[in-house]
């Protein structure tokens, strides 16, 4: 499938909008991003220097997802990391060096990213068809669109245009990136420190449709409240003894991995918000959206999306290109298109 890339369509610029939310939480004020005037992102940024792009991306994904449905889940995962550190700027995808610490082994990531060889791949193709033209911070966020689509997801246009940092922030990895025990109000405020809102933190929440999680990261919430909020029904009982059987309570098993939508977890649809009113969410995040006593908006939200697939896919749509649109600024600057997406070019 190729992208037309007709209109024009503006960065977002992480103060400006997280300014419409300071009101509520004003306590965030001291730590907005400064943002400067980025030229914007368009959608035909690539039209005349690399046409294929669109096409060649998608191939690949199409490869990619096929041999295995779980990568669309990776890379999915990949482009929310690279977002939210540093902006969409491919740090994400550099390796450590003697003189780079990459974010790969930050503790959100480590033992849990992967997904990196399918960004090479593409990288590649892309490079023999346009070398030097096409970022990969953009790659890596068309990907992410084409691994939507490709297990039942919606299409959107990306906006293009990005260039890769020439750095990588270990440290912010480990802060800004949001953690499945940490509570509904922090990870909503990690959102909102980039411009997105509470419904963009429930709508993409909505990614765990597809993919898996690792007991390390279930574990408490499997020998916490997911007995009291499924309601004890013995489906319920059952799927909640299994996972015990896989993660047990005094360690170990850490890698042993669940679906985090049990029902279809290769298929982008709307049943993780239907798991959510179940009370059957696997990450504490998960299920915090609608039980926890602070989720009196977010609540509501959860439960529009599990009755409308349609309100679900429109605002996913709209919230990944929001998220997409998290520019950095120096890389504009400073940045580059990295030959290789593991390294800076020398
Ligand atoms: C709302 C805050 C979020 C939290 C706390 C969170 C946390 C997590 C955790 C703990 C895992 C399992 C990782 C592991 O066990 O190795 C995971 C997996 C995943 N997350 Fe999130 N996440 C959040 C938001 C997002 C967003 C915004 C996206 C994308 C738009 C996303 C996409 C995914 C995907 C696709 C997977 C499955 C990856 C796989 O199969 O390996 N998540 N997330």
């Amino acid at each position: 499938m190729s992208a037309k890339q007709p209109r024009m369509a503006a960065s977002i610029h992480p103060r400006v909008l997280a300014m419409q939310f300071l009101g509520a939480i004003a306590f965030l004020s001291g730590i907005i991003c400064s943002g400067a005037s980025d030229p914007p992102l368009t959608l035909d940024y690539y039209e005349s220097s690399c046409p294929t792009v669109f096409d060649v991306i998608h191939k690949e994904m199409e490869c990619a997802v096929l041999s295995d449905p779980r990568n669309a889940a990776l890379v999915v995962r990949l482009h929310f990391h690279d977002c939210f550190v540093q902006g969409c700027d491919g740090s994400v995808l550099l390796d450590d060096t003697v003189t780079l610490q990459g974010e790969k082994t930050a503790s959100p990531n480590i033992n849990s990213l992967d997904g990196f060889s399918i960004i090479d791949r593409i990288k590649n193709k892309v490079e023999s068809d346009c070398p030097g033209i096409v970022s990969c911070a953009d790659i890596l966020t068309i990907a992410a669109r084409d691994a939507v689509i490709l297990v039942g997801g919606p299409y959107w246009d990306v906006p293009v245009g990005r260039k890769d940092s020439r750095s990588a922030s270990y440290e912010l990895a480990n802060t800004n990136i949001p953690t499945a025990n940490e509570g509904l109000t922090s990870i909503i405020s990690k959102f909102i420190y980039f411009g997105l809102s509470v419904t963009d933190t429930v709508v993409l929440s909505g990614a765990h449709t597809i993919g898996m999680a690792r007991c390390e990261n279930y574990r408490a919430r499997i020998y916490g409240d997911y007995e009291s909020t499924s309601g004890g029904s013995p489906s319920s009982e059952a799927r909640l003894s299994k996972l015990k059987s896989t993660c047990p309570a005094a360690g170990g098993g850490e890698d042993n991995i669940a679906p985090m939508d049990y029902e279809t977890p290769n298929v982008f649809d709307n049943s993780y918000y239907n798991l959510l009113l179940n009370g059957g969410g696997l990450l504490n995040s998960d299920q915090e959206l609608y039980s926890s006593v602070l989720a009196i908006q977010t609540k509501k939200i959860v439960e529009q999306y599990a009755h409308d697939t349609a309100a679900f896919f429109q605002q996913f749509s709209e919230s990944m290109v929001k998220m997409g649109n998290i520019t950095n600024s120096d890389s504009f600057v400073n940045g580059e298109v990295r030959k290789n997406c593991r390294f800076i070019n020398t």
